[in-house]
């Protein structure tokens, strides 16, 4: 399985979902997180027992994998870390006239092999080759949609509508990529109204749990942790465990990579 968290929305909760499935995945069998944000938080949570090279080192060519994958602080969750220079190696690709697509799939799908589990990738907010590249790649695509933004529905069509482009360029099977909706205040009205907007108009990609809104997320950040390692019990930890169960039983690239 390789899961993408992708949005062309910033602060929708991509990292939070990211780094809450990692680590509940990685409960049953080793997991590779991909760090494709060139800001790295999903790094900085999950940070390498060792400094060395990370993804954009490993696309210019200037590292071998075996040495930018490495174990991370957390027990069966290795990284293939995002480090400064991926925002500039995102753009020498971008310039490319396949925009370093085929490339940039072939490092993820070498890296899954080399793992030998399951891929979970975290994405920059954009539309850029990176992010295209791993909605191209997933066997599962997860479009995080936060219901307490006004804004929560424009950002999510030109997701959807890019990773529905990119995979039928690439020529990867379709998918139905899975909305899952955060920042979730069941007692809010205008979080209950986007709800309802988004299950009228993607009732069958909406994941049927939603991620509540609570403080012991920004607590977990701060300490750079996973939300699910450091608060089990709480109610967004427990969702987090349920979509996960949701996403390996429904939908997907069922060919794999
Ligand atoms: N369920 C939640 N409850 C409260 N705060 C959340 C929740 N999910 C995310 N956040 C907060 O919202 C902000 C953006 O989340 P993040 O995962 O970094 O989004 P993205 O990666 O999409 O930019 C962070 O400060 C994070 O702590
Ligand atoms: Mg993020």
């Amino acid at each position: 399985m390789i899961i993408a968290i992708a949005s062309h929305k910033g602060g929708v909760g991509k990292t939070t979902t990211c780094a809450a499935l990692a680590f509940l995945l990685a409960k049953t069998k080793p997991v590779l997180l991909i760090d494709m944000d060139p800001q790295s938080n999903a790094t900085s949570i999950f940070p390498p027992e060792v400094d060395g090279p990370g993804l954009a080192e490993l696309l210019a060519g200037e590292a071998k994998l075996a040495d930018c994958v490495r174990p991370s602080m957390l027990p069966d969750i290795s990284i293939l870390p995002a480090t400064s220079a991926l925002g500039a190696v995102e753009s020498d690709l971008a310039r490319r006239d396949d925009a370093g697509l085929p490339a940039i799939m072939a490092a993820i799908r070498k890296a899954a092999k080399a793992a030998g589990g399951d891929v979970v990738i975290d994405t920059a907010p954009s539309l850029a080759p990176l992010a295209l590249a791993a909605m191209a790649t997933a066997t599962h695509v997860i479009v995080p949609a936060a219901t307490n933004s006004g804004f929560a529905l424009d950002g999510l069509e030109r997701t959807l509508e890019a990773c529905q482009e990119v995979r039928s360029i690439m020529r990867r099977p379709r998918i139905v990529p899975m909305i899952l909706a955060t920042l979730h205040a069941a007692r809010t009205a205008s979080c209950r109204a986007i709800l309802g907007t988004l299950e009228e108009q993607h009732g069958a990609a909406l994941i049927p749990r939603t991620i509540p809104r609570g403080v012991a997320v920004e607590q977990a950040e701060i300490m750079r942790r996973p939300l699910p390692d450091v608060f089990p019990k709480n109610p967004a930890s427990k969702a987090y465990k349920s979509v996960l169960d949701y996403i390996i039983s429904h939908g997907g690239d069922a060919r794999g990579n």
